[in-house]
């Protein structure tokens, strides 16, 4: 067995929480040799307290071998003490009609006071996950509070879009899922970003060659990923919860995993891909060492890619200058 590892997740008592918790605590994250110490912070409002004494309960009466412990909180100090992983997903969620954008007012504050006690408390080796959202904005705003911890370490959510783009391509293909490589999700996680179709490959292929109809393309696939999100909430009245949380698992796996395989990822701009530096955004990564990854360079992207790209980047510059003051 390994030392045990601190994993701090915030909203534990929200929808995405309800079946990531589980999953971590069976072990799908971090291994079946890896006990883990659940360190759950939720509001100190009493409805909300109550609610995470009531997943608390539950996830005691799974009987998790590898689940040695749950430190339920209402203070970040105490949920990120000595955390190895930081999973920042407390935030409200966007209703029918909204952007995620439109939640920066109220959840751009939340990730002040986080990221000062994460830098402040969590372990010297911890790596934060933001998908609270809007995800890449809020994952800049903690990084800005980080003296100790380096801003690489803070890492935004765009897997769900990669997840939901491979699958788009291999229904129209006709192919399964796992045929679907190479596929990364550039810039925001908002309707700007942009699947880039042209250097992802289906079985080997790459995708233009096997999917020739241009206008789907473009045209569809682009937006229903896009927009993939607000479908779901028009859909459900609810946000995605455990696609999200399964995408969680992915994006924090895929950071643990080294190898080639390429993974999207929205870390701090190194500008990159024409990003502007110092915004995150969704650019093709790949693991060197667990938790410890490169950006992958070199790939090439035509006129059209490269204007989604730009659009994408002036949304990320746009919000970054909207929270300026909560970047100080
Ligand atoms: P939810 O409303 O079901 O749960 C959110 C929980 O966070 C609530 O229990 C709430 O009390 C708690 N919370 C709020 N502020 C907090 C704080 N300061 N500290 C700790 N906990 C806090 O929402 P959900 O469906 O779990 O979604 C959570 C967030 O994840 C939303 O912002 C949603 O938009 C976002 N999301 C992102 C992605 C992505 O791909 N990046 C996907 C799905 C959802
Ligand atoms: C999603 O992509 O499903 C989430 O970001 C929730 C949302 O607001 O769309």
């Amino acid at each position: 067995m390994n030392k045990p590892i601190r994993v701090a997740v915030t909203g534990a008592a929200g929808q995405i929480c309800y079946s990531l918790l589980p999953r971590i605590a069976a072990g799908e994250v971090f291994g079946t040799s890896t006990p883990v110490i659940l360190q759950l912070l939720e509001i100190p409002l009493d409805k909300a307290q109550a609610a995470l004494r009531g997943v608390g309960m539950e996830l005691d009466d799974c009987a998790f071998p590898l689940l040695q412990d749950i430190i339920p909180s209402d203070k970040p100090e105490v949920a990120f003490r000595d955390a190895n992983w930081v999973l920042l997903i407390g935030s409200k969620p966007r209703g029918p009609g909204q952007e995620r954008a439109d939640l920066l007012k109220d959840n751009g504050k939340i990730f002040i006071a986080q990221g000062r006690a994460i830098d402040a408390v969590a372990a010297e080796d911890a790596r934060i996950a933001v998908v609270g959202n809007p995800c890449n904005t809020n994952c800049l705003i903690a990084a800005a509070q980080a003296k100790r911890l380096p801003r690489e370490r803070f890492t935004a959510m765009v897997r769900l879009d990669q997840n939901r783009a491979v699958t788009q391509l291999a229904r129209k293909a006709g192919v399964a899922v796992s045929a679907v490589e190479r596929l990364i999700v550039y810039g925001n996680h908002s309707p700007t970003m942009f699947p880039d179709f042209a250097n992802a490959t289906i079985s080997g292929t790459p995708v233009p060659q096997v999917i020739t109809d241009k206008a789907w393309l473009n045209d569809t696939f682009i937006p229903t990923v896009g927009k993939r999100g607000a479908a779901i909430i028009e859909a459900r009245g609810l946000s995605s919860a455990f696609s999200a949380a399964n995408a969680l698992i992915d994006h924090v796996r895929a950071l643990l995993t080294p190898g080639p395989t390429l993974h999207s990822l929205a870390v701090h701009s190194d500008g990159s891909y024409g990003f502007t530096p110092g915004v995150w955004a969704g650019v093709p990564v790949r693991t060197t060492s667990p938790g410890t990854y490169e950006v992958v360079k070199g790939l090439v992207h035509n006129e059209f890619a490269k204007a989604k790209i730009s659009a994408t980047n002036a949304e990320l510059v746009g919000e970054r200058d909207a929270v300026r003051e909560l970047l100080a």
